[in-house]
């Protein structure tokens, strides 16, 4: 990866920080966007600091933190003109950012379906329309999608990102197939339990509805996983590495569990 540009969104907390950790570690030059500017610089600083013996032997690798928030059309433009005006090119791509609220269909309103379809699935139909053109253009492109295991097999309390993430396979497939062409794969990475932020939020949702304690909502999803533990982000981390690199040029279009064990299916 080294000095492939990376852009990878939710950067600064669990599976996309650990990402974008990662990516710098093996060489990229790595653009970190959220939302929350404190963060992002933080994790921008934590990313250099691994990094500064080999900064100061002159390789060239660098971190740019850019705040801004996926749902907001303006925001990605932003992100893609600070990158290339900075770096001059984007090979990669990681589309993330925080989940849809939890809940059952009789929670939701309209309201709350448009902005998960915003936040979910927009977000990663208007990135990839604005690296198009450079991947194009330079004939290299990689794309990773993080999902969600409820793309195998729904999550009971979940049903907004159970449906708004299987929008994403399907666009991710479909581009996969009409670019490969130009040395653009896409992939979907589909995570079970991790332990990050998101996971605690949910174990407290889960809690809260079912009237369990937060520790007993913990073990109701580590009872699920045959490797009777969470994921570590840095596991997530390893796999999007090795799809982001051009080892990983004949994988395109897939959709890649990494859940202990989760999902029962065989296929
Ligand atoms: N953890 C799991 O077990 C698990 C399993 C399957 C799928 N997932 C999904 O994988 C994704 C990442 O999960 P995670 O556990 O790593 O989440 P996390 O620890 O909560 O981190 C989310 C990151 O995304 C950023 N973010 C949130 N909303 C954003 C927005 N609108 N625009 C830009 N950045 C935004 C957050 O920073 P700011 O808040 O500052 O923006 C943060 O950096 C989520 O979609 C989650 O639903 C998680």
């Amino acid at each position: 990866m080294k000095d492939r540009v990376a852009i990878v969104c939710g950067a600064s907390k669990g599976m996309g920080k650990a990402i974008a950790k990662e990516f710098a570690k093996n060489g990229a030059k790595v653009v970190l966007v959220a939302r929350n500017e404190e963060n992002l610089l933080k994790t921008m600083q934590e990313i250099t600091a691994e990094n500064v013996q080999r900064f100061d032997k002159g390789i060239t690798n660098r971190v740019l933190a850019i705040p801004g928030d996926v749902r907001n059309k303006d925001d990605i433009k932003r992100v893609i003109k600070e990158t290339v005006d900075e770096f001059g090119a984007i090979h990669i791509l990681v589309n993330n950012a925080g989940g849809p609220p939890a809940g059952y269909f009789e929670d939701f309103k309209d309201d709350d379906w448009y902005n998960a379809f915003n936040l979910t699935f927009m977000s990663v139909v208007r990135f990839i329309r604005e690296v198009a053109p450079y991947m194009k253009n330079q004939k290299y492109g990689r794309i990773i999608n993080i999902t969600s295991m409820s793309v195998k097999q729904p999550i009971d309390n979940l049903i907004l990102s159970n449906t708004m993430r299987l929008a994403v396979v399907g666009l991710a497939k479909t581009l996969a197939t009409q670019w490969a062409k130009y040395g653009i794969t896409i992939n979907n990475i589909a995570p079970g339990p991790i332990y990050t932020e998101r996971i605690k939020e949910l174990s407290w949702s889960i809690a809260e509805k079912k009237g369990i304690t937060y520790e007993e909502a913990l073990k109701s999803w580590i009872k699920e996983v045959p490797a009777e533990r969470f994921g570590e982000p840095e596991e997530v981390a390893y796999l999007a590495s090795f799809i982001a690199s051009e080892r990983a040029g004949y994988i395109n279009g897939t959709t890649i569990q990494i859940d202990g064990g989760t999902i029962k299916f065989v296929l």
